[in-house]
């Protein structure tokens, strides 16, 4: 077992696109929701492991725009799954210092699970330790979208000239404008396609993908995703020394 994990150099975020749980139900002949209920009683480990390494943001990819467009029964579980883990989870997030967050249409969402969601960002608010931030109801898309209304109100409001617009305009009007970017990205279940996650965000992350299923992912498979980040040379369009 691995005791403690060290947090590599210049580490600030990771983000995860928990992948997979349909897939790893299906293996074990059951259906998709089997796969969801293990695939949230991951996240518990690998945000503790990340936590206590010292990380400053996680941040969960958990349910997208277009996830909503799955069977109605899958939603509806999904949601009941959000609402349990938001109650189950609540201790362990408040006991690591962890502040948590929601990024993504929080309105959408069921009226309990936004009462939950609201609670938990209130009680841990003035936590100092690593900020837990799920994106449910999240696309890049609609994301930088509502960016541009903003700023297009900003302009016409004559706050701002289309000529003084920037790429940290832009920025500083996502709904992670006050997050670092993610340095590294996961993705589980093998995929390689980035699925509509923080496309402004991760135009210089690191991306680690493994064939592992999210709900097999432990703190195991976390450390090597770090021991990889580790090994990488970021050169962010310059050239090395
Ligand atoms: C990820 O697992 C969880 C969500 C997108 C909500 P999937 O449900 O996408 O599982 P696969 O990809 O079908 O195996
Ligand atoms: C991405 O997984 C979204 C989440 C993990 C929440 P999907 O399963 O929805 O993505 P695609 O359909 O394989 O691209
Ligand atoms: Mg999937």
């Amino acid at each position: 077992m691995i005791e403690k994990i060290n947090l590599p150099k210049g580490l600030r975020h990771i983000a995860i696109i928990m992948d997979g749980n349909g897939r790893w139900a299906k293996q074990r002949s059951k259906n998709r929701i089997f796969g969801h209920r293990h695939g949230s009683k991951a996240v518990r480990a690998v945000a503790e492991a990340c936590s206590q390494m010292g990380l400053e943001v996680l941040t969960l990819f958990a349910f997208s725009t277009e996830n909503w467009a799955r069977p109605k029964k899958e939603v509806d579980t999904l949601m009941k799954l959000f609402k349990e883990f938001l109650k189950k989870e609540s201790k362990t997030i408040l006991k690591n210092n962890m502040r948590f967050r929601i990024t993504g249409q929080m309105h959408r969402l069921p009226n309990d699970v936004q009462k939950f969601a609201k609670e938990l960002i209130d009680e841990s608010n003035s936590n100092t330790g690593m900020i837990l931030n799920l994106a449910v109801s999240y696309g890049g898309r609609l994301e930088i979208t509502e960016a541009v209304k903003n700023i297009c109100r900003q302009v016409i409001d004559g706050k701002i000239s289309p000529d003084r617009v920037t790429e940290d305009t832009i920025g500083n009007n996502l709904w992670t404008s006050d997050l670092p970017n993610p340095d590294l990205l996961i993705r589980t279940s093998g995929e390689f396609r980035i699925s509509n996650f923080m496309i402004w965000q991760i135009a210089y992350s690191e991306i680690y993908i493994t064939e592992v299923l999210w709900p097999d992912f432990d703190k195991k498979e976390l450390a090597r995703a770090l021991e990889s980040f580790s090994k990488r040379k970021r050169r962010f369009g310059k050239v090395d020394e």
